[in-house]
């Protein structure tokens, strides 16, 4: 029986709920689909600021590359409010994409039709069957380029700096383009550049590569225009590519009109076959621990896992049905809607295994 190693970072906050649900799915889908899994757990963000002194330990890395794959809860929370900017929760996620070298982050943003009536956009917005995938740049740009504090005249100032190189703009370019071709064969590439020169560089990369897939039609549109198309008319997408940034803010814009962002789920890809699964929002301490988070983006991750690392295209449709068969009737408070029942954390996974 094939055995997959998977590094299990449940983080904080919400973290560690919404992973065990996912765990709990991945278990009985094996038990289905006859493999199995074993976990490696390891601490990231403020857990392992509080067990290691620093929120992404070499052992965690170390766990990750020896695993097939990673499943990630969420980072950060107020109690590490504190540290100092480069000991941040979030600078543990920032490093482990980068140590994987994960440079694509797929966050689809879909929506189920009973999730219709939780969406804050009109039905008739909406649409039938809204599926669109979202490819962000996930390591370089302003998140990784140079940054500082300075003063001038006197004055304290700080800067960051948006940069990206063509080898980086190419391949996270082509895995969109490939993307699009295993889908609708539309691919809109997002930027903003009628003001940044890096968007132009963006631009140029994009219409070369574009001469290697001629059966894609590709459109550009600068950021401020597709937030207003996302809502305007969601259905015109089927896949974005978007820097790093671009991509951070349209996913959770992305993510609110499915219903919730503790809907989407993510897969961050280095080119290889391992990828880290988390779902695309955080560590919600506000709720953390009483068991009502929506565990639904981290058990589609554990879906979108199966499909794009382990190579269980079954399995993950498998995941992906029984969800979509547990929101016609059961909804955590987040999507919770009168003649549902409603559903802690912990049920919710058990009714989701129930449908494997
Ligand atoms: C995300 C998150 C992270 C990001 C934060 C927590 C660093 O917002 O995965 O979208 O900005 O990439
Ligand atoms: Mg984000």
């Amino acid at each position: 029986m094939t055995t997959y190693k998977i590094a299990l970072l449940k983080g904080d906050g919400i973290g560690p709920e919404i992973v065990d649900q996912a765990v709990k799915v991945l278990d009985k889908t094996a038990d289905k689909f006859g493999f199995a899994v074993e976990y490696d757990p390891a601490d990231i963000g403020g857990i392992a600021i509080d067990n290691y002194g620093e929120p992404l330990p070499q052992v965690t890395v170390d766990k990750c590359k020896a695993a097939d794959s990673v499943i990630l809860g969420a980072v950060g929370g107020p109690k590490w409010d504190s540290q100092p900017a480069n000991n941040r929760p979030e600078k543990g996620l920032l490093k482990i994409r980068e140590a994987l070298g994960l440079f694509a982050n797929l966050r689809p943003a879909v929506i189920f039709e009973p999730l219709k009536k939780a969406s804050p956009i009109k039905d008739e917005i909406i649409g039938d069957n809204l599926d669109i995938m979202i490819v962000r740049e996930l390591t370089g740009g302003i998140y990784f380029g140079e940054r500082g504090r300075l003063e001038e005249n006197g004055v304290p100032a700080a800067y960051d700096t948006e940069k990206y190189s063509v080898p980086e703009i190419e391949r996270i370019v082509k895995v969109a383009f490939d993307m699009a071709m295993k889908r609708n064969k539309k691919l809109t590439s997002v930027d903003k550049a009628n003001v940044l020169e890096s968007s132009r560089l963006w631009r140029e990369t994009v219409n070369r590569i574009s001469a290697d897939y001629p059966e894609v039609q590709v459109n550009h549109m600068y950021v401020d225009n597709c937030a207003m198309q996302l809502v305007r008319n969601p259905g015109q997408f089927d896949v974005i590519v978007t820097s790093n940034i671009f991509g951070d803010i349209l996913s959770d814009e992305a993510s609110m009109i499915s219903g919730s962002i503790g809907m989407l789920a993510s897969a961050s890809l280095s080119g290889g076959k391992r990828g880290l699964y988390e779902p695309i929002h955080g560590s919600a301490p506000d709720i953390a621990g009483q068991d009502i988070a929506n565990p639904l983006a981290t058990i589609l991750s554990v879906a979108m896992m199966l499909r794009y690392s382990l190579d269980q295209p079954q399995a993950a449709q498998a995941i992906e049905d029984a969800v979509a068969k547990a929101l016609t009737t059961h909804r955590t408070p987040d999507i919770y809607e009168e003649g549902k029942t409603k559903v802690t954390c912990s049920q919710m996974g058990d009714y989701v295994c129930t449908l494997i």
